[in-house]
């Protein structure tokens, strides 16, 4: 009888030790301030699609060797529009939260499920961590979308959602930054809604997945508004399953890597008014999805 780890046993380059039995993986052995050779960085791609979030601790990174890590996994660019950027690194977003400014992304989402082509991953790195609380969650999507009765996930892969920056808090804090609105015009010009569907599939494994997600998807096309909002709240409920989450104690030196593809994320905003800052960057769009 096979063991459910056995599968660990795939990876020859670092050691693999699952997080939960559906999502997450610790991976060992790696300094990742060295450069990786090809067939390290394949086995990491590998990883990621089949564990959906990497967890790497005691990691001694500066802000250039987080960009070469990163690399592993695709190309890295500043696809994202609103975060402040690190000045000498513009591809790092600073994700912090001071006692004069708590922010935390205290929401299920998937990162930038708004653009035509949303980013295939995120790397997030410690810079200060709270002496306690501050976690980060991730809830796998493709386990979501294995847990519906046949019947509806047949259903379900009828359906096409159409996805928003304006149902998050975005159109507030460009009011914040910018009174006139001006920045608001713009980026509303840019960044139209844009149409994804309900049941997406993943390049590498095949899997299918649940695709919306509470922060950005507004509505579902061609239902009555109340019957996509009952819909979605049943979808949107299964990222709270305790069964299909990961959930990361950060430490000092802990970079995380995730696959925006298959899972949403939630950052617990339980530490203010403690410091909490870390670099993220974001892996651009996987044109085979
Ligand atoms: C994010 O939503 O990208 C940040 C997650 C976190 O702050 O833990």
């Amino acid at each position: 009888m096979s063991h459910p780890n056995d599968h660990a046993a795939a990876f020859t380059r670092f050691g693999v030790e699952p997080y939960t039995p559906t999502i997450g993986a610790l991976i060992h052995d790696l300094d990742l301030r060295q450069p990786l050779d090809e067939a390290t960085r394949a086995e990491l791609r590998a990883a990621l699609a089949r564990y959906e979030v990497l967890f790497f601790r005691d990691q001694e990174l500066t802000p250039r060797q987080q960009v070469d890590f990163t690399r592993s996994f695709g190309e890295v660019a500043e696809v994202k529009a609103f975060f402040p950027r690190l000045e000498d690194q513009p591809e790092i977003e600073i994700v912090e939260s001071t006692a004069q400014r708590p922010s935390a992304a205290s929401n299920w989402h998937s990162d930038i499920t708004w653009r035509e082509n949303p980013p295939l991953g995120t790397s997030l790195y410690a810079q200060v961590i709270p002496a306690h609380g501050g976690d980060t969650l991730w809830a796998s999507l493709t386990a979501a979308y294995a847990s519906l009765p046949a019947a509806q996930q047949a259903y379900l892969e009828t359906l096409t959602a159409v996805h928003t920056w304006e149902i998050s808090g975005w159109t507030e804090y460009l009011l914040r930054k910018d009174a006139s609105g001006e920045e608001l015009r713009a980026a509303r010009a840019k960044y139209p809604p844009v149409e994804h569907p309900v049941v997406r599939v993943h390049p590498v494994t095949g899997k299918k997945i649940l695709y919306v997600n509470p922060t950005f998807t507004s509505h579902i096309k061609g239902l009555k508004r109340a019957d996509s909002d009952a819909l979605l709240a049943q979808l949107f409920g299964l990222a709270q399953v305790p069964e299909f989450q990961a959930r990361l104690r950060w430490q000092p030196g802990t970079l995380a890597v995730w696959d925006n593809r298959s899972t949403q994320h939630y950052a617990v905003g339980d530490f203010f008014p403690q410091h909490r800052k870390l670099h993220r960057i974001t892996i651009t769009v996987d044109k085979t999805f």
